[in-house]
């Protein structure tokens, strides 16, 4: 791989036609149905795509935000404006405001330095790679410190772990966040099963990690969220992994709505509840969970199915089939928010905070590869 090149993510690859560079998505809305490309010429395509879920994911959320920035600058459109649109597509997951910086960062301390717009925009560009490539080095870690996390937690192997929402190569440079760690587990012969929560309303687990997990050839089941309180009182499951949207200093957790009910499950049932997150989701600005801004999404995202599903996630009011009467009121926020007390772990690439405190959590931001 050329060196100043990004990884070759399955979810989204910079491109350069002789046309011009374009953002080339895996479009999320459409799996496990089709595999169709989605083409970013420009910034709001790229909002759109964020927006409805075609690019989603913490991490990958701020790889696409970097590169939107670096689109913005080699296209020759307005890069502050863009990097304002982009910032603000979604609110909850910190990375996207956070790869958004980081590639204006690059581009304007370029042109304080006197560089002309084209090399302006390369260094847009490579600062957009970098973190590309951080994301999958990241990632890595992440799944081996969390596999060491279980064996010490649960000696014995043969794993039975549950997880919610997506959190693969889909959403990542690498393999991504939780799964990847269920991932290192299954290479180690010591997944017994996987348990994926369909994941209402949008069904990330069942369209997308079903999907991972399926071609990973893991042992994976399905299940509605709602059934999971009663496979934790048969004593199925051993642990939780899951990702984060948005960690605060005091170590709560914004993840995909329904985590904090698992939360609460896995501590009444004693089982460890994990939370993998790189340290670019730790945001030491937002004191604690209460201050974190939780995406709520449009009704009908709820009140009606998607026609065709494979399709669904950008379906508009009144384009699907009715889940409910006419004009019922919707409660749909995209995420909840888990008191550190709850969670056994965060695992991410620097090593593992446990128990979780504020402190901990730190100083594992700090540095690299802390001891707990
Ligand atoms: O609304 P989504 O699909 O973007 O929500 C994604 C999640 O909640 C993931 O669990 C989170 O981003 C962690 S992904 C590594």
């Amino acid at each position: 791989m050329d060196s100043a090149a990004g990884p070759a993510s399955p979810s989204l690859r910079w491109d350069e036609p002789p046309e011009g560079p374009v953002i080339a998505l895996l479009d999320q809305r459409r799996l496990p149905a089709e595999e169709v490309e989605l083409i970013c010429t420009d910034v709001p395509v790229l909002v759109d795509a964020i927006r409805t879920l075609a690019v989603r994911g913490a991490p990958l959320l701020g790889i696409a935000g970097a590169y939107g920035v670096a689109l913005a600058a080699v296209r020759g459109f307005d890069v502050q404006q863009a990097a304002e649109q982009l910032a603000h597509a979604r609110p909850t997951a910190v990375n996207l405001a956070y790869g958004v910086r980081r590639a204006l960062g690059a581009y304007e301390q370029a042109v304080k330095d006197g560089a002309d717009v084209r090399r302006a925009a390369a260094a847009a560009l490579a600062e957009a790679r970098a973190l590309h490539r951080e994301d999958a080095e990241a990632s890595a870690r992440m799944a081996a410190h969390g596999l060491a996390l279980l064996r010490e937690l649960l000696p014995g192997g043969g794993y039975r772990v549950l997880t919610h929402c997506n959190t693969g190569s889909l959403v990542s440079g690498g393999e991504g966040t939780a799964l990847a760690v269920a991932s290192a587990v299954h290479r180690a012969g010591q997944l017994r099963r996987l348990w994926v929560d369909e994941t209402r309303p949008l069904l990330q687990g069942a369209r997308l990690t079903a999907y991972e997990a399926a071609r990973a050839g893991m042992a994976y089941t399905l299940l509605t969220d709602n059934a999971a309180g009663s496979l934790f009182a048969a004593g199925e499951v051993d642990a939780v992994l899951i990702g984060a949207d948005r960690i605060a200093a005091d170590g709560s957790v914004a993840n995909k709505v329904g985590s904090y009910p698992l939360a609460v499950l896995a501590r009444y049932h004693h089982v460890p509840f994990i939370v993998v997150a790189p340290t670019t989701t730790v945001d030491l600005d937002t004191p604690e969970g209460s201050a974190i801004e939780v995406e709520q999404r449009p009704g009908h995202e709820v009140t009606e199915f998607a026609a065709p599903l494979v399709t669904g996630v950008a379906a508009e009011p009144g384009m699907g089939v009715p889940a409910a009467p006419l004009g019922t009121q919707a409660y749909n926020p995209a995420f909840d928010v888990t008191p550190p007390e709850l969670v056994t772990a965060i695992v991410t690439e620097n090593g593992v905070v446990s128990p979780v405190t504020r402190p901990g959590l730190a100083e594992l931001c700090r540095g690299p590869e802390k001891e707990r």
